[in-house]
């Protein structure tokens, strides 16, 4: 099945760069290491940055042409990946699976959102932590990259609703200069979180 992000993935470039998101980067770098689940992950530089740095990586999207491009990425890192193309609408991961979940730049209709992010806290083992970047709705001002559409983009409330059940260590909206590839480039508006499940989840 084609989508626009096979389209927008289709050339040989990485379209988001290669580097990881530097949140991910960032908040991942002293967690213990184990399985980690990528969701919307489309070309893999979060998913390879983390291979390559001991974690057992599963990266799931609608797009296979960005999934065979974050397999070719983590094998240049000399790192290997499972990769799995699905609707995160149906996708449903293994129940306390992932010590790890990371999602970043995933903008879907509300009701959606909620759906996939609680599943994806659902995801995490006992204290597991999930790590999400996304636009926010302020970014509409701003011509670096994201959704046009309101709707798809959150406020610091919608994430919060989202991950009720977890414990939120980090929940802000901030302004940032973004360089990830040709396509995030510039001024931006995020919403950056960092979620612990409870210990008996
Ligand atoms: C803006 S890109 C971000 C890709 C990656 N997370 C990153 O930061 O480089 C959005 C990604 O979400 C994926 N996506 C959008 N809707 C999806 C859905 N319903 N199910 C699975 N993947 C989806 C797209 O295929 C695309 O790869």
């Amino acid at each position: 099945m084609g989508t626009v992000w096979d389209e927008r993935f289709a050339g040989e470039e990485y379209y988001y760069g290669t580097e990881p998101n530097e949140f991910v980067r960032k908040q991942s770098a002293d967690l213990p290491k184990g399985k980690a689940l990528c969701l919307g992950e489309g070309e893999g530089r979060n998913a390879a940055w983390l291979a390559s740095h001991g974690f057992e990586v599963v990266a799931v999207d609608l797009s296979t042409v960005g999934l065979r491009k974050a397999q070719a990425l983590a094998n240049r890192f000399n790192a290997s990946i499972s990769t799995v193309v699905a609707d995160l609408e149906e996708y449903v991961p293994a129940k306390g699976g992932y010590d790890l979940v990371v999602i970043t730049f995933v903008h879907l209709p509300p009701e959606v959102r909620t759906k996939v992010h609680r599943r994806a806290l659902a995801a995490l083992k006992p204290e597991g932590y999930l790590i999400l970047q996304c636009f926010s709705k302020d970014q509409l001002q701003f011509q670096s990259g994201g959704p046009k559409d309101s709707a798809l983009l959150v406020t610091t409330d919608d994430i919060r609703f989202d991950f009720l059940d977890g414990h939120i260590l980090l929940l802000e909206q901030s302004e940032e200069d973004i360089s990830e590839g040709a396509h995030h480039i510039g001024h931006c508006s995020v919403v950056s979180c960092l979620v612990q499940a409870g210990g008996d989840s």
